[in-house]
């Protein structure tokens, strides 16, 4: 944090700047469907990612008349700064300062956009850490606890998912019986005593399989749960799940483990599939990957398995434990043939 006094003729502008950097995370119970002020329609449980961060510095010029301008990786993104703007009128309620000057934000990501990693989570995080951070020089200092729980609620209000990024390892977001302190304004850590030591340390290998283009966008996607015939019964559904997924990280069975997640993400796309208008997200290289991982399982018994975001790039699972090297070379050798240019971003996923 720096703080500076730029002498402009005969008045002063203070200019604050602030860097932060935040992790993209991948959910094992999905998110999918919202209500206003974004409120979950069922609770989620992410991993958080390790290598794939969005670093951002913001510069704030106090006293300035209010306006964001942002970069992405030193290129002009007006769009960008149009959402931004939006947001930070949003969230005024809570940050009475924040329409009091003027922005310029640069941010970049670690890893290849329209990757299937989820950036608007790594890039709210990013922007709400850094508001906290200003935030904590006008206003004096919280607690860390604090100062991550109000990044966690503000980073939600930007992007849902971007809320469990906040906080390492098993993160849970939306209220739920199952986790204590979970609420749908925030997202909280899994307690680590109820997790098992298999899934502490985990790989996320993701196949670029389609680096266009979303078809559709997360706003539309959950826009369409709210005339899918079957959403009631998914939120339920969603819900429910977080009685068996206690149980599984507690006892570290990864074979219901491995059931589970791979039921939440072909939910996640039969969603779609049901929805009017219908989407297909899945790409005929998913598909083919999907199988050959079944194949794999079958034949091996080893723990490789996959989930799936709102596109059509698969999220490879595996634990870091005796078996991944074999997991690796059949990875290298039988499922990088179906990613468009050979293309995958190779994360783990540690406490
Ligand atoms: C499929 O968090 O991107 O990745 O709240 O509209 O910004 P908005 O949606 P977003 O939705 C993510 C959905 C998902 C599943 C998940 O991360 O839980």
């Amino acid at each position: 944090m720096t703080t500076q006094f730029i002498g402009k003729e005969n008045f002063t502008i203070h200019t604050h700047t602030v860097s932060e950097s935040c992790p993209s995370n991948i959910a094992l119970i999905k998110y999918w469907g919202k209500y206003d002020n974004q409120i979950p329609a069922n609770p989620s449980i992410s991993y958080t990612l390790n290598h794939c961060k969005t670093n951002t510095t913001m510069e704030f010029l106090a006293d300035e008349p209010f306006s964001v301008q942002t970069f992405l990786s030193g290129n002009e993104e007006v769009k960008f700064a149009e959402k931004i703007e939006k947001y930070f009128k949003n969230i005024e309620q809570y940050l009475p300062w924040i329409l009091k000057g003027k922005y310029i934000i640069r941010t970049e990501n670690t890893f290849p956009h329209s990757s299937g990693i989820a950036s608007s989570a790594s890039g709210f995080g990013a922007i709400a850490k850094c508001l906290m951070a200003l935030d904590e020089t006008f206003t004096g200092k919280n607690s860390e606890e604090e100062s991550l729980r109000k990044a966690s609620f503000l980073a939600r209000l930007g992007s849902g998912s971007a809320c469990r990024s906040l906080y390492n390892g098993l993160i849970v977001w939306g209220e739920t019986e199952e986790v204590q302190g979970s609420s749908d304004l925030f997202a909280v850590p899994y307690p680590e005593t109820e997790i098992h030591e298999v899934f502490k340390n985990f790989n996320d290998w993701v196949l670029l399989i389609h680096e266009g283009q979303k078809s559709v966008s997360s706003t539309v996607g959950h826009g369409l749960m709210n005339t899918n015939p079957y959403a009631e019964r998914r939120f339920q559904e969603a819900r429910e799940n977080f009685i068996p997924m206690k149980e599984i990280l507690k006892s570290g069975d990864m074979e219901r483990f491995i059931k589970l997640v791979e039921h939440e993400a072909l939910t996640l796309h039969a969603m779609m599939m049901m929805s009017d208008p219908a989407f297909i997200l899945m790409k005929t290289g998913t598909l083919e990957v999907i199988n050959k991982i079944w194949d794999f399982r079958r034949e091996t018994g080893l723990p490789l398995f996959f989930t799936l975001d709102a596109g059509a790039n698969v999220h490879l699972l595996f634990p870091s434990d005796a078996s991944e090297e074999q997991i690796k070379t059949f990875i290298e050798a039988e499922l990088l043939q179906h990613t468009q240019k050979n293309g995958v971003v190779k994360d783990v996923m540690k406490f």
